[in-house]
């Protein structure tokens, strides 16, 4: 089952609940929130209040990629605030068993994110551990950037490395997904494909969001 995960990054925020309606009925499986706070990225978002205010809005999963410092001191409130993933940064937690461990105790599923340079080999000793592995396809911070070209071959390395361990967590995509690059990452394994830009900055989100599904579904 290939999982289709808008990001509210490139979101209207004066009209959230409006712009989820639309993807919620136009085929959206998670509603992916990028959080930053501006030390681990160079950029600032929003925190748990805007999740609490996503998780009021719709009936979906909320996917939560933590581009932040510390992110062991904000599980509780991300949790609270109605997660149901949880995905923390590779290359900020030293204790990253302890953290996946934390997050499964608060009752969400846990997540390794990698960013692009990052090798998926780093993850062989956690991989069994966690529900996700979020492989960034751009650097993290921005929304609307390029796609990074070796992204497949980091794809089919984690499919590897899922099945050498018999473990069964999800591969996640992030970053200049759209309808040319969404096919290759879905042959090369991908299940779930977070979009921001090339669903909300269109035309038409309902549309663009069905066109998405349509080709992961294939
Ligand atoms: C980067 C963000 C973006 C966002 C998706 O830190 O994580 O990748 O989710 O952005 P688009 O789909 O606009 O590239
Ligand atoms: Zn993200």
């Amino acid at each position: 089952m290939k999982l289709l995960a808008p990001s509210i990054l490139s979101a209207d925020l004066s009209n959230l609940a409006q712009q989820i309606r639309l993807v919620e009925m136009s085929g959206a499986d998670w509603i992916h929130c990028d959080i930053m706070d501006g030390h681990f990225v160079p950029n600032i978002t929003f925190g748990p209040v805007l999740v609490k205010a996503v998780k009021k809005s719709t009936k979906l999963p909320v996917d939560v990629h933590l581009m932040i410092k510390n992110p062991d001191n904000y599980l509780e409130d991300f949790r609270n605030a109605g997660s149901d993933i949880i995905s923390v940064h590779f290359e900020e937690v030293i204790h990253l068993n302890r953290t996946i461990t934390r997050i499964k105790e608060l009752g969400a599923k846990a997540g390794v994110v990698i960013n692009p340079s990052t090798p998926v080999s780093s993850l062989k000793d956690i991989a069994e551990y966690i529900d996700l592995l979020l492989i960034m396809t751009v650097n993290p911070g921005f929304g609307g950037q390029s796609f990074i070209s070796n992204s497949e071959r980091r794809i089919a390395e984690a499919v590897e490395l899922r099945k050498s361990l018999k473990a069964n967590f999800l591969i996640e995509v992030d970053g200049g997904i759209n309808t040319k690059t969404i096919k290759s990452v879905s042959i090369a394994g991908c299940d779930v494909f977070v979009a921001g830009s090339s669903i909300f900055h269109s035309d038409n989100i309902s549309a663009s969001t069905a066109e998405l599904k349509n080709l992961i579904s294939k």
